[in-house]
């Protein structure tokens, strides 16, 4: 059984830290993908204030391909260069949108979206897919979010084959 202590944000940096220690320590000794991303879905949904929408998509073929997550139904398939996610997996560097509604092409799963970001998950060259993040809240995600997530996606990367 997983339990924790609910994790104060005011800090971030110390925040993400002990969530990188939660996840690691969540994920040790299973490698398999799609387990693992529905175990970091699930952390982070519990974890992070303020999200309407935490997932992951697979790179398949070419193609995003909606995978684990936490949150309302999604766009099943997401083409490479497509919307935030796309956008992220395309260029493999992380996009965060403090306004959906500026992004252009933004796809909108969630009409409670507000911001956003997206973390290209690339192992060894290989792009696994994406961490995707909405909230229903303006300019949510700021540098140090994007630090702290950017460490949580290597750990997922690390463990997953
Ligand atoms: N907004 C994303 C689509 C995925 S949903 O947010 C879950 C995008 O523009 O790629």
């Amino acid at each position: 059984m997983f339990e924790s202590t609910p994790i104060d944000f005011a800090d971030k940096p110390k925040a993400y830290a002990t969530l990188a220690a939660q996840l690691t320590a969540l994920l040790h000794g299973e490698s398999d993908f799609i387990a693992n991303s529905a175990n970091t879905a699930a952390l982070l949904s519990h974890a992070l204030p303020d999200l309407n929408w935490a997932g992951i998509y697979r790179c398949v073929d070419g193609q995003l391909v909606l995978g684990p997550f936490q949150g309302r139904p999604a766009c099943v398939r997401i083409r490479l260069g497509q919307g935030v996610c796309g956008t992220a997996a395309a260029n493999r560097q992380t996009v965060r949108v403090p306004d959906v509604r500026q992004f252009p092409g933004h796809i909108a799963c969630d009409a409670a979206s507000q911001s956003e970001i997206v973390v290209p998950l690339v192992k060894a060259g290989r792009l696994l897919g994406v961490l995707d993040l909405d909230s229903p809240k303006l300019n949510r995600f700021d540098a140090a979010d994007q630090a702290g997530l950017e460490k949580l996606a290597a750990v997922l990367v690390a463990a997953s084959d």
